[in-house]
């Protein structure tokens, strides 16, 4: 199957059932133009971000990785009127196009940006948080999970993003750092038994990927 059809059917998802606003489309206009990487996750994917965060009442979100800040729209937009979100950022430039794409989108005062290292920065935070998405650099994920296990409560939900990476997770051979984070992952996980687990596999807009989603055992 061409990637082809899966951007095709993403087209058709979005106009139908996913339905990003002017306020999300703004978000990847204002991205594009000050150069960042068009790596944010797709309009469905960020549906299901929102859903999930929903699903299991989300009222503190952690996010590592904010980009422009198109997923933490998505993922803002899932919390009840008291609910806050926090996004953890390394690069200045990343965090300041992501603010301003964050206050048009009406939610400056519900979702803040950190700039900094994730491992630098989980150590300073107080939790617990209800539900984690890290996107940030894969080589990180292994950090990441644990920083993160620290900051969780039973029934706290983590979704990791790029976990497949065109399969190349099965690769025990890899010279990609980031496939290799992604198995790292992989291992953290299956070593944990605080946390039950699993990852599946995506096609559309972004390719062949998949995510990884756990959650923090009662
Ligand atoms: N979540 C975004 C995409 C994030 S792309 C979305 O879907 O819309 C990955 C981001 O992680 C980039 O902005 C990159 O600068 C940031 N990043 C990379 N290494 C990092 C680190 N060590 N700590 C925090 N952020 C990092
Ligand atoms: C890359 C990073 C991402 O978070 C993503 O969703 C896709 C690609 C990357 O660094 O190549
Ligand atoms: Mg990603």
């Amino acid at each position: 199957m061409a990637a082809k059809t899966w951007a095709a059917v993403d087209d058709y998802l979005n106009e139908l059932i996913v339905r990003p606003d002017a306020a999300l489309a703004a978000a990847t206009a204002a991205s594009k133009v000050a150069g960042l990487p068009e790596i944010a996750v797709s309009a469905p994917q960020g549906k299901l971000l929102n859903l999930l965060a929903r699903m299991m009442g989300a009222r503190r979100i952690l996010e590592i990785g904010v980009l422009g800040g198109y997923s933490t729209i998505w993922l803002a937009r899932a919390l009840p009127p008291e609910g806050r979100l926090i996004s953890l950022e390394y690069k200045q430039k990343h965090a300041e196009v992501a603010r301003a794409n964050l206050a048009q989108a009406g939610l400056a005062d519900v979702a803040e940006v950190r700039v900094g290292a994730g491992v630098d920065l989980l150590p300073t935070l107080t939790g617990p948080f209800d539900f984690f998405f890290i996107d940030a650099d894969k080589e990180g994920y292994p950090d990441y999970f644990r920083g993160c296990l620290k900051l969780a409560r039973p029934g706290s939900v983590m979704v990791f993003d790029n976990v497949v990476r065109d399969g190349k997770v099965i690769d025990a051979a890899t010279s990609d750092t980031a496939v290799e984070g992604a198995r790292q992952l992989h291992a953290a996980i299956a070593a944990e038994p605080r946390v039950s687990a699993t990852s599946i596999q995506t096609v559309g807009s972004k390719g062949y990927d998949g995510f990884c989603m756990a959650i923090v055992n009662r």
